[in-house]
């Protein structure tokens, strides 16, 4: 094999339907990045991206033989902009793997950015990351609050005893008044700023309203929520109400805020998943600080807390053990301290780990 040019797709000339045909054909399942209106809005639409698909790709003369799905984004991390990026669906054509494709893609990347992030690792891929110096979180703490047992057995076989534990648990969390607006997502950045301490990617009004008030495919539906009785700016959140087999369940998918208006956000969600009807609500984030105000509050953790599995997939419903998702992390010359997982914002609002999947444009036709 002639050494292949490790190159971004559009200093290439190499289109999104090229890209989105190579997924289709070398990617196992069917995903989203296959359609060209999702791929554009993940790569093209995103504010660091300023139109362009930064995604790498390996090229043998005119073929592609491997894509690395490249979002830039900016990266707050002890109080500076770093130059980061969001990696997702990494794939070398069967026929080139094991001759150091995807080692020289990684190194590019090494190359161009100060901070690449990616989720949902699979076992080819670790060892590579592992090499090029990524740190590896095989579990990302995923919780849940159940706000009605009955229709949480739609997901999850829930004996007596472990429902007695979890009920009794949710119950003891210390009542809390909260105010919540419902607001655009991109209005919900000054909120975001109390995040400056923690490594996360920035949430400024641009990417808010990419994310969430522009997305692709999925509504989101954005609140700020304040406890009345404190002062300064409320915090952020961010939800996903969906319906999988006749039932409600509900996502969050970022929440963040300074710390006097965290405990009503949680109460907030909790009674908003009572109101909705939800069989549900679950959260994933590293954030140590909110892992702890959800702890209190007797959310199980879907890792530590074994009595009840819920699944973590839903188009279609499986259950995965551990049912949460993985993640790897980058940070050139500034590993040591970027690696505290539990001084992170990574939740649902970062990288791809909140994207539907085929099955779910099947069911839900425009
Ligand atoms: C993961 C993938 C992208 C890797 O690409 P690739 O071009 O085959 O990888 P390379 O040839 O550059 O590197 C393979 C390296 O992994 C090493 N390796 C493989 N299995 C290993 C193991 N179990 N332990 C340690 N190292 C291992 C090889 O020795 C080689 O390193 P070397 O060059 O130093 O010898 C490719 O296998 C793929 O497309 N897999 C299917 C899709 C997928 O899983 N994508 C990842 C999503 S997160």
């Amino acid at each position: 094999m002639t050494q292949p040019r490790i190159i971004e797709a559009d200093a290439a000339g190499v289109s999104n339907a090229d890209i989105c045909a190579f997924y289709a054909t070398h990617w196992a399942r069917p995903i989203a990045l296959s359609r060209p209106d999702f791929l554009h809005w993940q790569m093209n639409a995103a504010p660091g991206a300023k139109g362009s698909n930064h995604s790498v790709v390996a090229l043998e003369g005119d073929r592609i033989i491997a894509v690395m799905g490249v979002t830039p984004a900016t990266f707050r991390h002890l109080r500076q902009d770093c130059a980061g990026a969001e990696l997702t669906t990494w794939v070398v054509a069967p026929d080139a793997r094991g001759k150091g494709v995807g080692k020289a893609i990684l190194q590019h990347l090494q190359g161009r950015y100060a901070i690449l992030t990616g989720a949902g690792i699979t076992g080819a891929a670790l060892p590579l990351y592992l090499g090029a110096g990524f740190t590896h979180l095989a579990q990302m703490p995923r919780f849940f609050f159940i706000a009605d047992f009955a229709k949480a057995q739609a997901f999850a076989n829930i004996p007596d005893p472990a429902q007695a534990v979890t009920a009794r648990r949710q119950s003891q969390a210390v009542p809390q008044l909260w105010r919540a607006v419902a607001v655009p997502a991109a209005a919900l950045a000054p909120a975001a700023a109390s995040l400056s301490p923690c490594g996360h990617f920035r949430r400024d009004a641009a990417r808010l309203a990419w994310r969430h008030d522009s997305h692709a495919a999925f509504r989101y539906e954005a609140f700020t929520v304040r406890d009345p009785g404190q002062t300064g700016n409320g915090s952020g959140v961010v939800l996903r109400e969906d319906t999988v087999q006749q039932t409600p369940i509900l996502h969050v998918i970022d929440l963040f805020g300074p710390p006097r208006h965290l405990r009503a956000a949680l109460a907030f969600i909790e009674d908003e998943a009572r109101r909705r009807g939800a069989a549900f609500v679950d959260i994933s984030l590293t954030a140590g600080p909110l892992i702890a105000h959800l702890r209190a509050r007797g959310w199980s953790s879907a890792v530590d807390d074994p009595l009840i599995e819920l699944p973590s997939l839903f188009y279609p419903v499986e259950l995965r053990r551990p049912p949460t998702t993985s993640l790897i992390l980058w940070g050139g010359d500034t590993q040591q301290r970027l690696y505290d997982f539990s001084r992170l914002h990574i939740t649902r609002a970062d990288m791809d780990l909140d994207r539907p999947t085929l099955a779910w444009y099947d069911q839900h036709p425009t």
